[in-house]
């Protein structure tokens, strides 16, 4: 019997796993009771899962999640309010079904502007109120920074119809909504980075003095076994703490390529690879450990190699094992220098 890593992990912060609601059954659910004690949907509480078509809310997917945290004393983080994917075209549609980014009158576009951050309040308002008590946790804007697009925002339909209003509207809404006790946060990838890391504080920073309810970064941390360094992954934790910002990793993963590499290890990874991987899994956690107090959760994107979206990104089908249990639920390398990294 191998150890817990949820219990091995307790003195420091919760483990997590992303996962869809066919998860909540099976083998694979008895893994994920072991091992963690935090859940997220990896799919079911995106807009375009939850609100397909305007008003028309759908809770049975993200419920059976919600139920299976509950049933097993696990929390919950919800994943996510805002986002420019898996959010539903109608959102961005005039009440002539014209695309609102096609707008040149300038009337109409303060009209569509309204409309739109009308319709992510409903949104916002609907889906809190209705898992306040369930999640704590909560994803608000999701990959809103891009230092390459236009003020170093990402040019997505919500930034071009609403500026950064949509970033606010959403964060006060969900505050309204779900009280003092719910945890808010900004989440991103790539915030090791430091022009990126640097743009979510300066955007946060404006936005806490304004007033705006936000609590915490989110550091998505889809890494490889080559990048980026644990250190940059650290400095950046401790730039939001300093702005009194909880930390937390929500979408952690590690790939075995590097970004631009597009070769594919098919049936047989190196034994080297996942000796790499593995190295750098221990080298992660333990500097995750020693920065505990400014780092209140770690969570990763899918819980065995079998069930990855890096199998089919950015290259379809080719064999991934980013995670710390293999494709037959036996942990791996990883797992075990994890558990000597606590
Ligand atoms: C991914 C899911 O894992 C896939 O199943 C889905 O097809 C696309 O989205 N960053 C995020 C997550 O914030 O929501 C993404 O999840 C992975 C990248």
């Amino acid at each position: 019997d191998i150890p817990s890593l949820k219990d091995v992990y307790e003195p420091y912060f919760p483990i997590g796993a992303a996962i869809e609601p066919h998860q909540t059954t099976g083998l694979v659910s008895e893994l994920l009771k072991k091992h963690v004690n935090m859940i997220v949907a990896e799919n079911a509480m995106k807009p375009s899962s939850l609100q397909p078509s305007e008003g028309n809310f759908r809770w049975e997917n993200a419920d059976r999640i919600v139920q299976f945290a509950k049933e097993n004393g696990m929390e919950l983080r919800f994943h996510t309010l805002v986002w420019h994917n898996q959010v539903p075209d109608w959102f961005f549609l005039d009440e002539n079904g014209k695309p609102m980014i096609d707008e040149t009158d300038p009337d109409k576009r303060e009209a569509n502007k309204r409309l739109l951050l009308q319709r992510l309040e409903t949104h916002v308002r609907t889906v809190v109120e209705r898992y306040k008590d369930d999640i704590k946790y909560w994803d608000v804007v999701n990959e809103v920074v891009e230092p390459n697009d236009p003020d170093g925002m990402r040019n997505s339909p919500w930034y071009q119809i609403t500026g950064t209003d949509y970033i606010e509207t959403a964060f006060r809404a969900a505050r309204e909504a779900g009280g003092p006790d719910i945890k808010l946060y900004i989440n991103d990838y790539g915030t090791d980075d430091v022009r990126k890391r640097d743009r979510i504080y300066e955007l946060v920073k404006e936005m806490l003095d304004r007033g705006v309810p936000i609590d915490g970064v989110g550091h998505q941390t889809h890494i490889s076994i080559h990048w980026p360094p644990v250190d940059s992954i650290i400095e950046s934790m401790q730039k939001f703490a300093e702005l009194g910002l909880d930390n937390i990793v929500t979408e952690l993963d590690m790939s075995l390529y590097a970004w631009n590499d597009r070769s594919d290890f098919g049936d047989q990874i190196p034994d080297h690879i996942l000796a790499k991987q593995a190295e750098r899994y221990g080298e992660l956690f333990k500097a995750f450990r020693e920065n505990s107090d400014i780092l209140s959760e770690v969570t990763f994107w899918g819980i065995a190699d079998n069930h990855t979206w890096l199998s089919s990104f950015p290259v379809d089908s080719r064999t991934e094992a980013p995670l710390l249990f293999d494709k037959n639920y036996h942990a791996k390398p990883a797992f075990w220098s994890v558990i000597e990294a606590a």
